[in-house]
């Protein structure tokens, strides 16, 4: 029974996956394991109570006041800031250990497709299968965006596809507003070195993160609008659309995402 218990807590958790063929903690890995007192000074113990045998008191070192950190948004701002290309985007996004999704994904997700397209899709965040792979919408609800895509001609080659959050969050839980803080600023930089003519907002999260505001996506969908990046000149049309992951649970809202496509199609085609 108890072992069914932490079976069930660990779901809960979101550890709905055997990666290993034995336990790692991985998380331990990564910390900085501080010396203990205990551990460095096990001479200066008094072993008997007897007061002839009692060593000298040792002082304690000073304590040396911690390094100041910024804020993580702000070295999230300033790593993102400092990256000339994609390539080193993507490298500052790996070397950044201030949101705590990295420390319990697998992989980070970045992008896949042709960043010279003109169109980049922007999806909320990768699940098990993505997390896997390391590319973006791999998993049934990617596999149903590429079909959709497909039926109106366009594939990887014909556009960018990345996601508001590059780690997968821990049992496919909804990103919270601090971790959308924390990566919104690599998303924004990532556009403004891609300078896509058109952005496609997949899903309510990516939508209200950078049009702003606290619509739905159902209030959102089915109309352009204007998306203001960061060191790009202008403002890019951008079209909020329905989260394949959505569709796959209700199949009867594939009708406004039919209509949604078919806008996008015109567009594209100048029409
Ligand atoms: N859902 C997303 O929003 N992004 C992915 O990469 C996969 C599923």
């Amino acid at each position: 029974m108890d072992a069914l218990a932490a079976l069930r807590l660990q779901i809960e958790w979101g550890a709905d996956e055997a990666l290993d063929e034995t336990p790692r903690a991985r998380l331990v890995a990564r910390a900085q394991v501080q010396p203990v007192a205990a551990e460095v000074a096990p001479e200066v113990q008094p072993r008997s109570l007897a007061p002839a045998a009692r060593p000298a008191l040792v002082q304690p070192a000073p304590v040396q006041p911690a390094p100041v950190q910024r804020a993580p948004v702000q070295r999230a701002q300033d790593l993102a800031a400092a990256a000339r290309d994609v390539d080193a985007l993507r490298a500052a996004l790996a070397s950044f250990d201030g949101c705590a999704l990295s420390a319990t994904a697998t992989n980070l997700v970045f992008a896949d497709g042709n960043p010279a397209s003109g169109l980049m899709l922007i999806g909320e965040g990768p699940g098990a299968e993505e997390d896997r792979a390391g590319k973006p919408f791999v998993g049934p609800s990617g596999q149903l965006l590429a079909r959709m895509l497909a039926s109106i001609g366009l594939d990887r080659s014909n556009y960018l596809i990345t996601n508001l959050i590059p780690w997968r969050p821990p049992g496919n839980r909804n990103p919270t507003d601090s971790e959308v803080q924390l990566c919104l600023p690599f998303l924004l930089r990532h556009i403004a070195l891609v300078r896509p003519k058109r952005l496609v907002l997949i899903g309510a999260l990516s939508s209200r993160a950078l049009l702003g505001g606290t619509a739905g996506i159902t209030k959102l969908r089915g109309k352009w609008a204007s998306a203001v990046i960061p060191g790009l000149p202008g403002p890019i049309p951008a079209l909020p659309v329905l989260h394949p992951a959505y569709l796959l649970r209700s199949p009867g809202a594939k009708r406004e995402a039919w209509a949604d496509l078919l806008l996008l199609r015109r567009t594209l085609d100048g029409k």
